[in-house]
């Protein structure tokens, strides 16, 4: 007999196929009737695949008495109940591994289209202006300033491999300085931003985090500075954020996540500097496919007694 897993996100194409050669699936992410399908699956499922996207609270895991792994196909897990999780004994695996470069380049992709004024730049030539109205406005440079990075996980260390390679001088906060690493610490979010020239956020999201990058810590980044966020929107206050932007106090942001996705503030899609980009650091073809491969193969192998190649908890 096939072990049941319930689906609440869905795999890329071949790998459903391949869950679906060695499991029963239970589809939550295409039931019309949710109700009906927890009564049947909850009392079955010992797993389940989900991603950062789909809220996973005590009152969905209390309709999922069997389940012992939650398999999620994305770095951040910031909508899932992690204690609720821990207190029922419950497994949650995630893929940042997987998605750690594409993730870093799009960081990179958004620290220099704004400091590049790519988007404007393009607009420029493709509206005939060029050479009708002088010269395109001057830009700042990346290559050599200072990237102050907020959370160095695995995707925070691969932006500062590539800011290294950039010629960039490398500070970091985070709860702990990391043992083994060469870069400056900063305890304060504010105290990184204030030493950075452009502040790279690729910290968990959740309650923790917050409205870390505050009012406060915008100040500290300056005029001429520039704020590239690819972890979650919630990590930004974004009205001291949208404020900052509007009066000059930093010079742009490049942003990969909203407070409200996908509809966000338009008090913020109308600003000329800012860089967006639709929550889509890990969208790539061949990242999509290794945060499935990863995530069916943290199923497989809880269900062959395996140690899980990629547990949170
Ligand atoms: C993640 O994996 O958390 C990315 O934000 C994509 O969802």
């Amino acid at each position: 007999m096939k072990p049941h897993v319930l689906v609440a996100h869905p795999l890329r194409p071949r790998f459903m196929e391949e869950m679906e050669a060695r499991y029963t699936l239970h589809r939550l992410d295409q039931a019309t009737d949710r109700d009906a399908l927890l009564a049947r699956a909850g009392p079955v499922c010992t797993a389940m695949v989900v991603s950062g996207h789909v809220a996973v609270d005590a009152a969905l895991l209390d309709r999922l008495p069997a389940l012992r792994l939650a398999a999620c196909s994305s770095a951040g897990f910031d909508m899932i109940d992690l204690p609720a999780m821990t207190r029922r004994g419950i497994t949650l695996t995630n893929t940042s591994v997987a998605l750690a470069d594409d993730v870093a380049d799009a960081a990179i992709l958004l620290m220099l289209a704004s400091r590049r004024r790519l988007v404007q730049a393009d607009a420029h030539v493709r509206s005939g202006d060029w050479g009708r109205q002088g010269m395109f406005p001057l830009t700042a440079s990346a290559a050599g300033k200072r990237a102050g990075i907020v959370g160095l996980g695995t995707i925070g260390l691969a932006i500062a491999r590539r800011c290294e390679a950039m010629g960039m001088a490398i500070g970091y906060s985070g709860r702990n300085p990391k043992p083994g690493v060469g870069y400056a610490y900063f305890p304060d979010p504010a105290a990184l931003a204030g030493w950075a020239d452009i502040l790279l956020v690729a910290t968990p999201g959740g309650a923790g985090t917050a409205g870390l990058i505050s009012a406060a810590v915008l100040d500290a980044l300056g005029p001429d500075g520039t704020l590239v966020n690819v972890a979650r929107g919630s990590v930004v206050d974004e009205g001291a954020l949208i404020a900052a932007l509007r009066e000059g106090r930093i010079a742009g942001a490049g942003l990969d996540v909203f407070l409200n996705e996908p509809h966000p503030d338009p008090a913020l899609t109308a600003l000329p500097n800012v860089t967006l980009y639709p929550h889509h650091a890990s969208g790539t073809v061949e990242t999509r496919d290794r945060m499935s491969r990863l995530t069916l193969d943290n199923l497989d192998a809880f269900f062959a007694g395996r140690p899980l190649p990629t547990p949170v908890n």
